[in-house]
């Protein structure tokens, strides 16, 4: 088989934005209209640094650079893992450019670690108190009042409505589950480089309602090799290689049956285990499965059965993928989907990239399930 991989470079040519008046501007950033784009800002950090609310504020030459480059990275590893930001990208050394939003006059905070003004808020907690799950806490942006902290409830009761929709119980809900979501991925990201991230704050504005998820190939720090045992299960291995490429776990298909042809199996599976590379064998075998179990028995590394099972038989056909000899330890799952989810959770374990996919789409599955629910109570 010739796999042909077609790169696409754009051209990094990006003309000069026309900059309108001064929409917004805060104590880290400046954020310009687009003359001739209702739709984007350019946002412009600032060298000022402040702390406990603009009573301490220097000037820091170097930060505004510092501070862009740090803001498009974390925008862009969210935007990786599936998480709609309105970042768009980095026009320069100290600004990006962003959709343009009307902002939510909340900012929300999440914390893995009691320390700073929680604990001046709550006396008696201990400096490194360990919140789990992450404490969320949000609070009114109002800076003559010092910015104070709301409930949910005083959130709800103010009724705020933004560009044309009022933010209620469900949308409070959505936008803490996303900071949640947020943080999660984040904390992952930081622990790669042994830090341990502390608190966060979040800026939501609307305009970025929902989500989506995005694919892009990670690259070769996992992969998942589907084996079918005829050319008869391919549909199977399709379905799997599409829900695989959502994680960005790259997916080799390859048919061999380890009844007829195992020295084929074998060979196939000393191919991918020669280059390090982290992989998770899914046998895709229906009748009896010998497929899995030899790979399994064979290899180190994990190996998910994924037989098809046919109406008439399959409750019977289904014991040759769970009964096994000792010292085999492969597992079963029953849809292609299943596989390639349980692929990519092992997969996670070594890749934050592929956990923060994974943390995302728990996010997009609520959030659906949460727009579901309130289209039908309304219907009804
Ligand atoms: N995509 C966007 N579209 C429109 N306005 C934005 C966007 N992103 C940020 N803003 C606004 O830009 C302003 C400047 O940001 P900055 O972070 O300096 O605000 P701040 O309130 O002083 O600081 P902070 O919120 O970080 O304490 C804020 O009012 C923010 O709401
Ligand atoms: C970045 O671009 C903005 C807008 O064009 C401009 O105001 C700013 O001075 C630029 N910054 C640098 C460091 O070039």
């Amino acid at each position: 088989m010739i796999l042909l991989i077609i790169k696409i470079y754009f051209s990094s040519h990006i003309p000069e934005p026309k900059l309108g008046v001064k929409l917004a501007e805060g104590k880290t950033k400046v954020v310009m209209e687009i003359a001739d784009d209702p739709t984007r800002v350019l946002i412009r950090s600032k060298d000022q640094i402040t702390a406990f609310n603009m009573v301490r504020c220097d000037q820091l030459e170097g930060k505004a650079s510092l501070s862009t480059k740090t803001t498009s990275c974390v925008f862009k590893l969210l935007q990786e893992a599936g998480i709609k930001t309105a970042f768009e990208h980095r026009h320069n050394d100290t600004a990006f450019m962003a959709k343009r939003c009307t902002m939510v006059p909340i900012e929300w905070v999440c914390r893995r670690i009691a320390t700073g003004s929680f604990l001046k808020r709550n006396p008696g907690v201990v400096e490194g108190y360990r919140f789990s799950p992450p404490k969320l806490e949000t609070f009114f942006k109002d800076d003559a009042n010092n910015d104070p902290q709301w409930s949910t409830e005083q959130i709800i009761a103010k009724g705020l409505s933004l560009a044309g929709r009022t933010i209620g119980r469900a949308e409070v809900d959505l936008m803490l589950e996303t900071t949640a979501a947020i943080f999660d991925i984040l904390e992952k990201m930081w622990a790669t480089q042994d830090c341990c991230l502390v608190d966060m704050k979040v800026s939501k504005g609307v305009g970025v309602w929902g989500m989506g998820l995005l694919s892009q190939p990670t690259g070769e720090k996992g992969r998942v090799i589907v084996i079918m045992g005829s050319a008869s299960d391919e549909h199977l291995g399709r379905r799997l290689h599409k829900a695989i490429g959502a994680y960005g776990v790259p997916c080799h298909l390859r048919v061999s049956s380890a009844h007829k042809g195992p020295d084929q199996t074998l060979s196939i599976k000393d191919q991918y285990e020669s280059d390090g590379v982290p992989t998770v064998f899914v046998a895709i075998a229906g009748r009896s499965n010998g497929l899995g179990p030899v790979l399994s028995g064979n290899t180190a590394s994990p190996v998910i059965n994924c037989p098809p099972l046919s109406p008439e038989w399959g409750a019977q056909d289904v014991w040759s993928s769970l009964r096994m000899p000792t010292g085999i330890g492969c597992t079963t799952v029953l849809s292609p989907e299943a596989a390639a989810l349980a692929a990519a959770q092992i997969l996670a374990l070594n890749e934050p990239l592929i956990w923060s996919r994974l943390r995302a789409q728990r996010l997009n599955m609520w959030a659906a399930l949460q727009v579901a629910d309130r289209a039908l109570s309304e219907q009804v």
